[in-house]
């Protein structure tokens, strides 16, 4: 027993519940190699960046989380329909060694699958996805383009906004930020001020 509890201290401070995570540098190259649309890219690394904020914010592991931020959607610009995003993706990932908990967030992030958005990391995923597209498309009609000039009202008023990024699915927004936990308001604040952090990578 007690070399059975020392093992799982030890499993912590090693951080082996990371375990089958490439580092990032890998699953960088693994997005540019299935994605070569530039906003894709961004949506990916906007992602990341809300996911390691949230992480952060819950005392979660950034590595984990922002991993599956970055690699999310890496099919869609090649399987972009509901028949093969994300599952074709996923599919990949799991010959890889990801691990479970991300490849269940990344399927439960595409309501359409019907996988259960049982952990943090999953809902935390499906409230950032659809709320970094819509920040990225407010700071884009911003008369600099940059996401220092988005403030949490404009983002909120160009939600109300129907006939401003419609492919932004603003229910979804709500539906996110309610299964987190969060406030809406303080959601929509909480992303834009993580994106606005990594604005330069980003570059917005
Ligand atoms: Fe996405």
């Amino acid at each position: 027993m007690v070399a059975r509890s020392e093992r799982a201290i030890m499993d912590v401070l090693a951080g082996t519940h990371t375990k089958g995570l490439p580092p990032r540098d890998e699953i960088l190259a693994l997005l540019h190699e299935h994605t070569e649309t530039p906003g894709l890219r961004k949506h990916a690394l906007a992602v990341e960046a809300a996911m390691r904020a949230y992480a952060r914010r819950f005392g979660e592991n950034p590595d984990v989380w922002g991993a599956t931020g970055l690699i999310h959607d890496f099919d869609y610009e090649k399987h972009p329909t509901p028949e093969e995003h994300p599952r074709f993706g996923c599919a990949i990932l799991r010959e890889r060694g990801f691990p479970d908990p991300v490849i269940e967030a990344i399927l439960g992030h595409a309501a359409y699958t019907g996988t259960p958005r049982t952990t943090p990391l999953a809902r935390a995923l499906f409230a950032s996805d659809e709320l970094c597209g819509m920040i990225t498309a407010t700071a884009l009609v911003q008369p600099g383009k940059t996401l220092a000039e988005v403030t949490p009202d404009s983002v909120l008023r160009k939600m109300k906004s129907k006939s401003f990024a419609r492919s932004v699915n603003r229910d979804e927004i709500e539906q996110g930020a309610r299964e987190l936990g969060v406030p809406l308001e303080e959601h929509v604040a909480f992303v834009l001020a993580a994106l606005q952090a990594e604005a330069e990578a980003l570059g917005l």
